[in-house]
């Protein structure tokens, strides 16, 4: 699914974007060529801070044809991935950490004809999507511990992302997405492209840009333009 091998997206966080503007914000991320829109949902229990729910993707859907990437930091996702799907979710991304029937789960978010996507904070070892890799079409790696924008990038984030790259080219090359999410901006985006990330969440880097939404997204662009996996062979 990954359409070409080194091509990347940019999925700007909405988490930190103007949400009295919410609307006039995805527009201009849209239209400035950000491939995917990230919404993050936040329970209050798996992690500190309480953000939105599926009215806030349903109303996203209903402004963008984009890819609406829903990352769901919620305790037991599994009863709530119906309801995002059903607001217009295309990708659906759980927590291996908050999942205890993780393959079931994985196989729920499929069943609805969305692609699953399985999260893992930076203290969970990379084994724990060993067992459920066939069941995915992306592998989210955290570069921060999930809860808050703005956070300071984790450094050894950059090697493994490096492995979870080969994980993915030892089961299933070129089949899965590799996601990194939080303190990605134009410093640290080459990095993890060079290491093997294929689609960039990034929120203060976005939306926090001086000149807005759309001059953040070109910015990222711009940091990453001629950078590709090292190992992909380009
Ligand atoms: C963190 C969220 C991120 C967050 C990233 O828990 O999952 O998507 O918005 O924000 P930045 O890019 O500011 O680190
Ligand atoms: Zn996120």
């Amino acid at each position: 699914m990954t359409g070409g091998a080194g091509r990347i997206r940019i999925a700007p966080s909405l988490l930190s974007c103007r949400f009295a503007e919410l609307g006039r914000e995805v527009r201009e991320v849209d239209a400035a060529g950000a491939e995917w829109i990230h919404v993050d949902v936040m329970d209050g229990h798996f992690v500190p801070n309480i953000t939105i729910g599926p009215l806030i993707a349903d109303a996203v859907r209903g402004v963008t044809s984009r890819t609406v990437d829903v990352h769901l930091m919620i305790e037991r996702p599994e009863r709530y991935v119906a309801e995002f799907a059903e607001a217009g979710a295309d990708v659906i991304t759980v927590h291996a950490e908050a999942s205890v029937h993780l393959h079931r789960t994985l196989d729920m978010i499929r069943g609805l004809g969305k692609r699953a996507g399985v999260a893992l904070n930076p203290s969970t070892p990379l084994s724990a999507v060993e067992e459920v890799i066939d069941g995915i079409d992306m592998l989210l790696i955290m570069t921060v511990n999930p809860g808050f924008g703005g956070q300071a990038f984790i450094p050894q984030s950059v090697d493994r992302v490096a492995r979870a790259r080969a994980l993915i080219e030892s089961r299933r090359p070129g089949t899965i997405e590799l996601q990194v999410d939080g303190g990605v901006d134009r410093s640290t985006a080459p990095m993890l492209v060079r290491a093997g990330a294929t689609v960039l969440v990034a929120g203060s880097a976005i939306f926090g840009h001086p000149g807005g939404g759309a001059a953040g997204v070109r910015a990222i662009r711009a940091a990453v333009e001629g950078v590709s996996w090292k190992g992909g062979g380009g």
